[in-house]
């Protein structure tokens, strides 16, 4: 967003980022870890698996499959695969974010100067999980970044094809809502039967996340 109304919107998005804030997004160190293996106490999600530990005798058709910088969608993304019994797999950059990277108030920021331009696509690592065979529904989860999806998951979306699959985007932010971005990944994606999908905040309970996904008529 290099223009004159890029800064202008830039602008707007600060300001109302500084009314509602960002959440969860003054990171630690540690945030950036990938997701820990499942124990007792992180997975409500047993269920489902962690990245590529595929339960066998689970005949679940339902992935959940997120990208998460500071742990905000990973903990809706848990949710999600709780209440479904879905796989749960965690999209890792090859490249960690830093807190500095994440700075928004530093326009010279990687996580800024990545959503400045529409044509960065961040690279992730391997996924292990066969998305295109082994799965007909898939939750798709990330944070908003400058009211958009951050550009790694433009580079997951355009590295399969969803055809006949039903696909619900999620994501967590501070306030803004999902519909640029959930319009965006569709677009790149090009294939799939998107459903409209929805914002949660950190705080969003399991019984929340259950009353919707009761609502989605999925089968
Ligand atoms: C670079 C950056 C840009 C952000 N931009 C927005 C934004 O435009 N609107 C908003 O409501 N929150 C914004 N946030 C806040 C995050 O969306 C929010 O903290 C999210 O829940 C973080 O999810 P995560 O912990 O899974 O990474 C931004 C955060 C970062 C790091």
């Amino acid at each position: 967003m290099g223009t004159a109304l890029g800064s202008l919107v830039k602008m707007i998005l600060v300001t109302s980022l500084a009314v509602f804030g960002f959440g969860g997004c003054t990171g630690s160190p540690g945030n950036n870890e990938p997701a820990p293996a499942p124990s007792a106490e992180t997975t409500e999600a047993e269920a489902g698996t962690v990245n590529g530990n595929v339960n066998d005798d689970s005949d679940s058709k339902t992935l959940v499959i997120y990208f998460s910088a500071t742990g905000t969608t990973r903990g809706i993304a848990e949710k999600i695969a709780s209440a479904t019994g879905a796989d749960l797999y965690e999209i890792v950059p090859k490249e960690p974010y830093s807190d500095e990277d994440l700075n928004y108030n530093n326009n010279d920021s990687r996580a800024t100067k990545e959503q400045d331009d529409k044509t960065a696509r961040p690279e992730f690592e391997d996924i292990t999980v066969d998305i295109e065979k082994d799965y007909s529904t898939v939750f798709i989860g990330y944070p908003i970044w400058w009211g958009e999806e951050p550009r790694i998951m433009d580079t997951f979306v355009e590295s399969y094809n969803f055809e006949g699959k039903t696909i619900i985007p999620f994501c967590t932010s501070g306030s803004s809502d999902i519909s640029a971005s959930s319009r965006n990944l569709e677009a790149k994606a090009g294939t799939g039967n998107w459903l409209s999908g929805s914002r949660f905040s950190a705080s969003t309970s399991a019984e929340e996340i259950k009353t919707w996904i009761a609502g989605l008529g999925l089968n």
